[in-house]
């Protein structure tokens, strides 16, 4: 499924001032590309991406993902798309703290459907497969920054969504993992198709993405 923006542009304002976060940015990602968004902090990386994902809305442009213009929807449409196709790994991790690693994993698949013992057995599975073999029942309180980080990731995962939109995901996790989990994105979208916007500062991503888009001060650049 692809992801598309056109002319898209946002400001916030503050007080007097306005800060251009998104400035006329167009960006295609194909179905199955793995896309790198790279740029330094304050770019507006994390702004593009919560307009994908339609938590945020743009002043302008249009945006359309897996096939669906989220353009001038409700928040209620943008939701639903998001539920249904988009999978988001959210700069802070945004884990419920009353729950193990295993039930924050499973509550979306629950969310959308899934039966209880099908949903905890994915929620295993997820949290193997980003190395945290053994921690299905430790609550988020008694975890490690890196660690909260890839629950958040196998929350992601877990739910097989068609498009998944990560948000500095690598940030608290050291070189060995994070080349764990570029790889683990890599196979997404060779095996599976899924369609990937990584934002990142890490250098390490590039190696592993199809595309990488800079961004500088809101504008890619090329
Ligand atoms: N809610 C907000 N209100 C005002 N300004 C904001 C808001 N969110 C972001 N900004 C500003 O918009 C610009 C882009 O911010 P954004 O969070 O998108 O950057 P980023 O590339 O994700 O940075 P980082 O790598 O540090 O996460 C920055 O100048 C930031 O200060
Ligand atoms: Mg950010």
């Amino acid at each position: 499924m692809t992801a598309r923006l056109d002319h898209v542009s946002k400001d916030f304002r503050l007080g007097d001032e306005t800060i251009t976060a998104v400035d006329d940015i167009s960006m295609h990602v194909r179905a199955g590309e793995f896309a790198c968004l790279y740029g330094a902090s304050g770019s507006g990386k994390t702004t593009l991406l919560h307009i994908l994902a339609g938590i945020e809305q743009a002043d302008s442009g249009t945006v359309e993902v897996a096939g669906v213009s989220l353009s001038g929807e409700s928040e209620r449409t943008r939701a639903d798309v998001r539920l249904r196709h988009v999978g988001v790994i959210f700069q802070s991790n945004n884990l419920l703290p009353e729950f193990s690693a295993r039930e924050n994993v499973a509550l979306p698949l629950m969310v959308r459907g899934r039966g209880r013992d099908e949903s905890m057995t994915e929620a295993s599975a997820a949290l193997e497969a980003v190395g945290l073999t053994g921690l299905d029942d430790r609550f988020p309180a008694h975890m490690s920054g890196g660690q909260r980080q890839r629950v958040g990731i196998a929350r992601a995962l877990a739910g097989k969504q068609q498009v998944l939109i990560a948000d500095e995901p690598t940030g608290a996790l050291d070189s060995d993992t994070s080349k764990h989990l570029f790889t683990l994105m890599r196979d997404l979208s060779d095996a599976h198709g899924v369609t990937i916007i990584l934002a990142t500062h890490d250098p390490l991503a590039r190696d592993f993405a199809d595309v990488v888009h800079h961004i500088v001060d809101g504008r890619l650049s090329p």
